[in-house]
């Protein structure tokens, strides 16, 4: 990776590629029995996304000094908990999504009872990295925080529990708070939690700084998927590899439903400024997370 990171594009380039090959390491080989299992598993994960919950820990090590490999442990966790949110997302029985980044849908290439192990195994294989990887010299103290940070943010209080709500509000009509409190928990709390566990990498962590960098993990967790649902309404199928218009059709409560796309880019564009002022104790090695902020509220993908 670039040692000084002079701009976004250089960064999330060197991130991705960084995450990719550790990820190719850390899955079990598509020759692993049960071969079919373990093809859907890599199918899904590798070679595709933005990984930019995996660029958020590696951006968050870097404002602290850090770029162990206890990162792209942290990294590819979270990365195999967000691809099993996707898999299990476009599910018929929740999205029926048939395209994602831009191939067809696990289900769609491994039919649903594969779909649904390889979300569940990928869930697993999320916490065992956690437990077991190299982490150099991190204690194990620390991956216990992790692992705890990752369930938390992952389970019924957390990501799980933000899209049981948004299932249930189909078709209703949310207040804005309810909306907000539905985003910060199916999109939010997993990226807040790479920041956190980015964060957790670093061998001295301050207390002031931890909480500097939640804060910052807050505000731009909530904005990734308010510009989600901006790019729902103005995006194209091709650009975003999963289908466009899908919220509409599936009368999803939205930000530019609720509040037109003016004030859903005016409340982004918010979430992006508080983020920034999260991080103004922090010194230039935070300028990752400032450019990352920026990316996610304009973000055309
Ligand atoms: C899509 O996440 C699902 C949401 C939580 C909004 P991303 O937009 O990060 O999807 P990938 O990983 O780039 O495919
Ligand atoms: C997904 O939200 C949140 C997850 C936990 C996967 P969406 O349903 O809006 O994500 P996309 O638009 O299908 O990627
Ligand atoms: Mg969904
Ligand atoms: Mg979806
Ligand atoms: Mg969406």
């Amino acid at each position: 990776m670039t040692q000084t990171p002079t701009d976004l594009k250089g960064f999330l380039a060197d991130c991705q590629q960084r995450v990719e090959t550790a990820l190719q390491q850390f899955l079990p080989g598509e020759h692993t029995l049960p071969p079919q299992l373990h093809a859907a598993m890599r199918y899904a994960v590798l070679d595709g996304g933005k990984r930019i919950r995996p660029v958020l820990v590696y951006a968050a090590g870097h404002a602290l000094g850090t770029t162990g490999r206890q990162l792209d442990v942290a990294a590819c966790a979270i990365e195999c908990i967000h691809v099993y949110s996707l898999i299990h997302d476009d599910l018929p029985a929740m999205d029926d999504d048939d395209l994602r980044r831009g191939k067809p849908s696990c289900h769609k290439a491994f039919g649903e009872a594969q779909a649904i192990l390889a979300g569940d195994a990928l869930q697993a294989q999320a916490f065992y990295l956690l437990a077991h990887a190299d982490m150099g010299n991190l204690p194990a103290q620390r991956r216990l925080v992790m692992i705890e940070q990752l369930a938390l943010a992952s389970g019924s209080r957390g990501m799980v529990g933000g899209q049981a709500i948004d299932l249930a509000s189909v078709g209703k009509t949310l207040d804005i708070a309810e909306l907000e409190d539905m985003h910060i928990h199916k999109t939010g709390m997993l990226i807040r939690a790479a920041v956190l566990l980015g964060a957790l990498c670093a061998e001295n962590l301050d207390e002031a700084v931890k909480r500097a960098l939640d804060h910052y993990g807050k505000y731009i967790g909530l904005a990734f998927q308010v510009q989600d649902d901006i790019l729902d309404v103005t995006g194209n199928t091709e650009q975003l590899g999963k289908q466009a218009g899908a919220d509409h059709a599936l009368d999803k409560p939205t930000y530019p439903a609720l509040l037109g796309l003016a004030g859903a880019r005016e409340r982004a564009r918010e979430l992006h400024e508080a983020a920034l002022e999260a991080l103004s104790g922090l010194d230039d090695r935070a300028d990752p997370l400032r450019w990352i902020s920026q990316y996610i509220v304009e973000r055309s993908a």
